[in-house]
């Protein structure tokens, strides 16, 4: 039984988890890195649509007017009345917007400091791969990840809790990056990967073969000529319909994706195969890495939308197993912007 430092001798270890690394103010309370109490996500989206994308001082600006009511929000919503309750408290310290991670990162110091309880820096990539252990605590490893955001495209393999070997990244854009960008192009505002999602229902995702950057070629992936294609396509093919685009730009991501994924699978000899990051919300991938998994005996995890995008659940879980593993943070842990994901060499 860990006792928690506000004093608490519960069996369970709750750890308030606090997101703000971009435009998601979130916060969460978690029991024992698996059983959710609370989730709450307060999205800027309307505040950063009308610019085409996140404006990073506005992003920072609202996590300050946001934080103090969805921590409130996600306290009262897990039962707990004040920090007494509260056995550590976790926030992201990157990688994220520097001024959106700082809001986060000094609230939760302030309130361990105040509740006397530990601070436990997390690392949002590696939550976003807890993300999936969160509603699957049983999933057997090694697994292989493909951690697919805004700001990242990765496939991990994961050997252990906090042991993970880096297959391969992205060399240019971000899968997420890609969508918003080729949806800033096609007009269809911000964020852009759920309206292609939903427009490339409507569409022919064989109508247009766009190419397939580096799809046979080792684990790394390059996004930036695809959207370059999109743009030369569409000038040169006025005619063309958006939802016709939109579902042949989805098959090509799509396809690459879960092509390495399960390339990646089999030669690292993973058990499984998880989504993570917000672009595993799109419908497409879901149903492409599902039927990848059936025909390759694989045990295929898809986490539920809401705990693919940000929010502060999966920063509590991560939270509670770096806690198991390092203890707490140090009070001086800085924001790092540009944090990296910890790997095993290759
Ligand atoms: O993980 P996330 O919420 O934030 C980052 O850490 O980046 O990911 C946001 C990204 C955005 O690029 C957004 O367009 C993309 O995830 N996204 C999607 C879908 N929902 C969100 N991309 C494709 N299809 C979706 N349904
Ligand atoms: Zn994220």
């Amino acid at each position: 039984m860990i006792v928690g430092a506000g004093g608490s001798d519960r069996a369970e270890v709750r750890i308030l988890g606090i997101e703000t690394s971009c435009d998601d103010t979130a916060a969460a309370v978690v029991a024992n890195g698996t059983r959710v109490l609370s989730s709450v996500v307060s999205t800027q989206t309307d505040l950063h649509t009308r610019y085409g994308g996140v404006v990073p001082e506005v992003a920072s600006r609202a996590h300050v007017e946001l934080l103090t009511p969805v921590v409130s929000q996600a306290m009262l919503e897990a039962g707990m009345v004040d920090g007494r309750t509260v056995d550590a408290v976790a926030a992201t310290v990157g990688p994220g917007l520097i001024g959106s991670l700082l809001v986060g990162v000094s609230a939760a110091k302030a309130l361990a400091l105040v509740w006397d309880v530990p601070f436990v820096a997390v690392n949002h990539l590696e939550a976003h791969l807890y993300a999936a252990f969160l509603e699957e605590p049983d999933l057997e490893l090694p697994l292989v990840v493909l951690l697919v955001s805004g700001g990242h495209t990765m496939l991990v393999l994961m050997e252990g809790h906090g042991r993970y070997r880096l297959i391969g990244q992205t060399v240019d854009d971000a899968a997420g990056e890609a969508f918003d960008k080729v949806a800033r192009f096609l007009d269809l505002g911000y964020p852009g990967g759920p309206v292609i999602d939903r427009l490339a229902m409507e569409g022919d995702p064989h109508a247009i073969a766009f190419p397939r950057p580096m799809r046979n070629d080792g684990y790394d992936f390059s996004f930036s000529g695809l959207k370059t294609s999109v743009v030369n396509h569409v000038r040169k093919h006025p005619e063309v319909t958006t939802a016709d685009v939109a579902a042949s730009f989805q098959e090509a991501v799509c396809d690459v994706l879960v092509t390495k994924a399960r390339r990646a699978a089999r030669h690292f000899g993973a058990k499984g195969l998880a989504l993570a990051g917000g672009v595993a919300a799109n419908s497409q991938l879901r149903e492409r890495l599902l039927d990848a998994c059936v025909s390759d005996g694989l045990h295929g995890f898809l986490p539920s939308r809401a705990m693919c995008t940000d929010n502060a659940a999966m920063i509590a879980s991560a939270g509670w197993y770096r806690l198991q593993a390092d203890g707490p943070s140090p009070l001086d842990t800085g924001a790092s912007p540009n944090l990296p994901l910890a790997v095993l060499p290759r």
